[in-house]
């Protein structure tokens, strides 16, 4: 296909759900990706959060294509022994409990609120009544009905209206907010660590304490939205594990399967067994080719020291984003964990994204005024030295153009 017809069937075909870029990629390896044109660009937010170990990583692409040249799906009614191994794996590395499968973030979200609110109907006083979920303003769950109904964002809300009940968005950070809106109707309190749609929004140390405390003398459920902020993204396995608790319920997506759709919830071992059969699935969820994949990103974090890289890399990226700061009052602040950083600016992203586009270098904006960078867990710092110089020739150019 000739580049202006791929446009036009776009335009003609594909509903216009998305802001679209006009670039076409047909390659990519590790931080680097070509577009049709075969020029190159340096991805610094590969695949909205999908990509943390950068685009075809090899330890993937081999599970897959071994899978694939064997048997390419089996539903859930039956078994196979890598759903298992990465059902094992999972439980490994987080906390003993029981693990669903399901096909992307939204999802595994909705697993969790109707695992929430069973388990409100299940064990606590109230029975049926108890199936409020507290979350948090500016969060960002999933655009499916519950989904959206948790993501504290009204912009992502209107024109859907009624929301499915049984939300209620409080200040983020503010225990006090929390405290007020705990009814006896609350089953649940469901958050991000790091709110990535948010801008960059990182939960305070003392604030996440409070919320295992406070869901532990209530018996809420503490629900983690680890969709963005999991897999090694702000430097250990799970964002959670910075700040030294463990959640009841945990939802993985985006980087678990290196580009493969994936969902997943996990339960702590005393609410595993709260959805029973019949009550919830998926047909796709966890099958074989996917859990391949996953299982390729698991050995490659662990065989190749991914979380120190990340930990490494992130702190340089971080000093060299201070550096720029420092010269440039356009930028107000640089916030984030591990290598999901936020820049946050005096003006609009999108002039700086588009320009550094055409410099070749891909950024996200989130928030309006969150330049957001998270680049593959794998990058080098010579991919750092060039996407941070391109970033700021672009700044300095926007300053400059801004005073003319
Ligand atoms: C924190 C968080 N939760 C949930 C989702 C929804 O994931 P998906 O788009 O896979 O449904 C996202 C997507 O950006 C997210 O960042």
């Amino acid at each position: 296909m000739k580049i202006d017809e791929i446009f036009k069937v776009y335009q003609d075909n594909i509903m216009p759900t998305y802001n679209k870029v006009p670039l076409i990629f047909v390659k990519g390896k590790g931080s680097r990706l070509w577009d049709i044109n075969g020029k190159l660009y340096l991805d610094f937010f590969p695949g909205w959060g999908v990509g943390s170990l950068g685009h075809c990583h090899p330890k993937v692409m081999q599970g897959v294509r071994d899978q694939i040249s064997k048997l390419i799906f089996v539903p859930n009614n039956y078994y196979h022994p890598f759903q298992a191994k990465l059902a094992r794996e999972l439980i490994y590395l987080s906390f003993p409990g029981k693990v669903f499968f399901a096909n992307s973030g939204a999802e595994a979200n909705e697993a969790a609120i109707k695992l929430a609110r069973k388990f409100g109907v299940l064990t606590l006083p109230g029975g049926l009544n108890r199936y409020e979920i507290i979350t948090f303003e500016n969060a960002f769950h999933g655009r499916t009905l519950a989904a959206l109904a948790a993501t504290g964002q009204g912009k992502y809300q209107s024109g859907f209206e009624p929301m499915p009940e049984g939300f209620k968005q409080v200040k983020f950070n503010d225990p006090v907010a929390v405290k007020q809106a705990i009814t006896d109707k609350t089953v649940a309190i469901m958050l991000e660590l790091v709110q990535g749609e948010g801008g960059i929004n990182v939960a305070n140390r003392d604030f996440v304490l409070f919320l295992r405390k406070i869901c532990d003398e209530k018996k809420l459920l503490l629900i983690i939205d680890e969709v963005q902020t999991g897999i090694g993204r702000t430097g250990k396995m799970f964002c959670y594990q910075n700040y030294g608790i463990i959640p009841d319920v945990m939802t993985l997506a985006k980087a678990l399967a290196g580009g493969l759709p994936i969902g997943v919830m996990i339960a702590k071992k005393e609410f595993g067994d709260i959805l029973t059969p019949g009550m919830h699935a998926s047909t796709f969820g966890g099958g074989p080719v996917i859990c391949r994949a996953a299982l390729g990103v698991l050995k490659a974090m662990q065989k190749e020291k991914i979380l120190s890289n990340c930990q490494n890399m992130g702190k340089y990226l971080l000093e060299k984003l201070t550096l720029l700061k420092n010269i440039y009052p356009v930028i107000k602040e640089i916030r984030g964990l591990g290598l999901m950083l936020g820049v946050e600016l005096n003006i609009e992203g999108k002039q700086i994204v588009q320009a550094a586009y055409a410099r070749g270098l891909l950024i996200n904006c989130a928030h309006d005024k969150v330049l957001r960078l998270m680049p593959a867990l794998n990058v080098t710092k010579k991919e750092i030295d060039q996407a941070v110089g391109i970033l700021e020739s672009v700044i300095a150019r926007s300053v400059s153009d801004e005073a003319i």
